[in-house]
């Protein structure tokens, strides 16, 4: 049965590959298995409020990041690809979750608990992440959400919300389950740690095969075996074990040889998106429509929802 999806991402930047096997990919996946039922990407322009703070960039990034959406092949025919903060329902939904939301909770997040142990002072906003990130997601009836790894805790935090809820002003909301791969669940980057845009270890998502070729050659290799493990583990990404066991066999040690393998395979997968990103860049004004009818959409859902909520807890 076709079941009901919302994801989203933050307009934080150029998307990677980590991004893409971690958390992307799926939801093009999944967007093609269940054709029947309502699709929401949301592009999490209000989250990335935390980070981005300046309007040129926010612009930018919004843009880029439904270019991105549309290339990996998000289809506006079936999906629905919005700007959070065209629906105002995500922000009035947060201050009712606020109400019933404690503290102590909040401070039980891995980013906040971060935050604290690093002594950064963080917005008030930064600490309400959760909230607004449940909201997003129980406005739309929402069954799956696919997501990486480190949003798991993000979901668990929906569905408690959603139940604590429930349980004060009676069944509203459905509990959604997270979505997340398990083999490509953390992508290493071109170090060996988490590939992350904060950590310069990445591989862009749609960059050029010269941008490849300088990423691949400044992969971290260790000296102490034959096999490369930071090369291995992306290339992992590309081809079945035993292709690989094949030609890390017959290449033992020859660490020149097997990156240029990696930036071949690398290239040959990318390139296809890369074109298709520049194609779509031509038009932009139709892109900007794609944001406009899933907006549209996406407001007919969450004003239904809020309806029931305010009814719920007695407003109207
Ligand atoms: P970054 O760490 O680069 O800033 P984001 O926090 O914007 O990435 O993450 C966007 C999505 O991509 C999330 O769902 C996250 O789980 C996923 N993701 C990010 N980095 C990786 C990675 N290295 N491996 C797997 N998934 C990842
Ligand atoms: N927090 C997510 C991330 O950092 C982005 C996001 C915002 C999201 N709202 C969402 C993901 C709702 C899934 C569902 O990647």
């Amino acid at each position: 049965m076709s079941k009901i999806l919302l994801s989203g991402v933050k307009p934080t930047g150029r998307p990677h590959i980590g991004n893409y096997f971690g958390a992307m990919k799926q939801m093009v996946d999944l967007q093609n298995e269940h054709k029947d039922a309502n699709k929401f990407f949301m592009i999490a322009d209000y989250h990335a409020l935390n980070s981005i703070q300046d309007a040129k960039t926010m612009r930018e990034h919004t843009l880029d990041l439904a270019l991105d959406y549309l290339a990996i092949g998000i289809d506006p025919n079936i999906s629905n690809i919005f700007k959070q903060s065209d629906v105002t329902a995500h922000t009035e939904l947060t201050w009712i979750f606020d109400s019933i939301t404690t503290m102590p909770f909040l401070m039980r997040a891995h980013a906040f608990k971060d935050a604290e142990a690093k002594n950064k002072e963080i917005s008030v906003g930064t600490f309400n992440y959760p909230v607004l990130m449940a909201s997003d997601i129980l406005l739309y009836n929402t069954d799956l959400v696919p997501v990486g790894q480190d949003q798991k805790q993000h979901i668990e935090y929906t569905r408690d919300i959603a139940q604590k809820f429930n349980n004060t002003f009676g069944e509203t909301f459905k509990l959604p389950e997270e979505v997340i791969l398990k083999d490509s669940a953390i992508i290493p980057g071109i170090d060996g740690q988490k590939m992350s845009k904060s950590y310069n270890n990445t591989i862009p998502l749609f960059s050029t095969r010269e941008e490849i070729t300088k990423a691949v050659m400044s992969i971290v290799t260790d000296s102490s075996g034959d096999v490369p493990t930071n090369v291995y583990n992306i290339h992992k990404l590309f081809r079945t074990e035993e292709e690989l066991k094949t030609l890390y066999d017959a290449n033992k040690g020859k660490y020149k040889i097997l990156k240029e393998a990696l930036i071949d395979d690398l290239d040959a997968f990318i390139k296809p998106l890369r074109d298709k990103r520049a194609d779509l860049a031509k038009d932009l004004d139709s892109v900007r429509k794609i944001l406009e009818k899933g907006s549209r959409k996406a407001n007919e859902v969450a004003s239904a929802k809020m309806m029931e909520v305010k009814k719920a807890i007695g407003v109207i």
